[in-house]
């Protein structure tokens, strides 16, 4: 079975081709919204890639919202293998990211072994969390284009004492200014905020030169990324306050099981069960 249709191919559908490597950076010169959302398996990312967004992340997420755990900090390096190749298999047009996990930069070189790791996988750029210029250096001499994470590290989220607004006192955002700075003269393509406070993400925003990514962090940034599993509904358990549910998946899913169960049960009187 192909992935196209005849006439779509990548090579005669623009929409099919991959986004080119100076993507992210272009759309902040030219002053253009990045949107990025979370995919763990191969239909979401399909889904997401040909609904036209322009960053697809495999995130360490995946620990909690796909495998049930409490945070991400127990995510491995074969986890994050595992579901970037099952992710690339979908995505055709979008930038894939694969997260970096806990435990997977203890050194600038198991940052880049890593990091090369995740692009065998399928990924255009990988994640790390946290300022470790080294580890940056390094995976960008691999050859490996890298993303930087701060604010709320999740991956620190027991040092960090829960999941909280980052950058409120002043020497906190003076901390954070100071280490975006830093990873950006390291080589990262963009930054991820994760819920910095807003103006500090906007200050964040004006004095890079490269691209931010704001989660939870306010309108400023030059980009947005969320769970999917928060903007389409699929996890009614818990739903943070900056993520709008634009769909309601979990509601869709009951009412069809429900609906199924109650067909199957209903045999002898119904024919109509597929
Ligand atoms: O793991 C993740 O999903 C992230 C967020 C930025 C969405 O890192």
């Amino acid at each position: 079975m192909s992935y196209y249709d005849a006439d779509e191919t990548p090579a005669n559908n623009p929409c099919a081709m991959k986004l080119p490597d100076d993507f992210l950076l272009d759309a902040k010169r030219d002053g253009r919204k990045i949107a990025c959302l979370t995919a763990y398996d191969y239909p979401t990312a399909r889904l997401l890639d040909e609904a036209g967004l322009d960053v697809i992340l495999v995130g360490d997420s995946v620990g909690m919202v796909m495998l049930g755990h409490p945070d991400t900090t127990c995510v491995t390096m074969e986890d994050m293998l595992h579901h970037t190749r099952a992710v690339a298999r979908g995505v055709k047009r979008a930038r894939l990211v694969a997260d970096l996990p806990a435990g997977s930069c203890e050194s600038p070189e198991a940052a880049a072994e890593n990091a090369l790791r995740l692009a065998g996988a399928g990924a255009d750029a990988v994640k790390i969390e946290g300022c470790s210029p080294c580890a940056v250096e390094a995976i960008r001499a691999a050859g490996v284009a890298v993303l930087g994470h701060l604010g709320m590290l999740p991956q620190r989220v027991a040092e960090e004492g829960g999941y909280r607004i980052k950058g409120r006192s002043d020497s906190e955002a003076e901390r954070i200014l100071t280490d975006a700075r830093a990873l950006e003269a390291a080589g990262i393509v963009a930054l991820v905020l994760e819920l910095v406070h807003p103006p500090v993400a906007a200050r964040i925003t004006d004095a890079l030169a490269i691209p931010t990514i704001g989660i939870g962090s306010g309108p400023a940034c030059d980009g947005q990324i969320l769970v999917t599993h928060d903007v389409i509904g699929f996890s009614p358990w818990f739903r943070p306050k900056f993520a709008k549910a634009r769909a309601d998946v979990a509601g869709e899913i009951r009412r069809a099981v429900a609906e199924f169960v109650a067909a199957t049960r209903s045999v002898g009187q119904s024919t109509k069960n597929q």
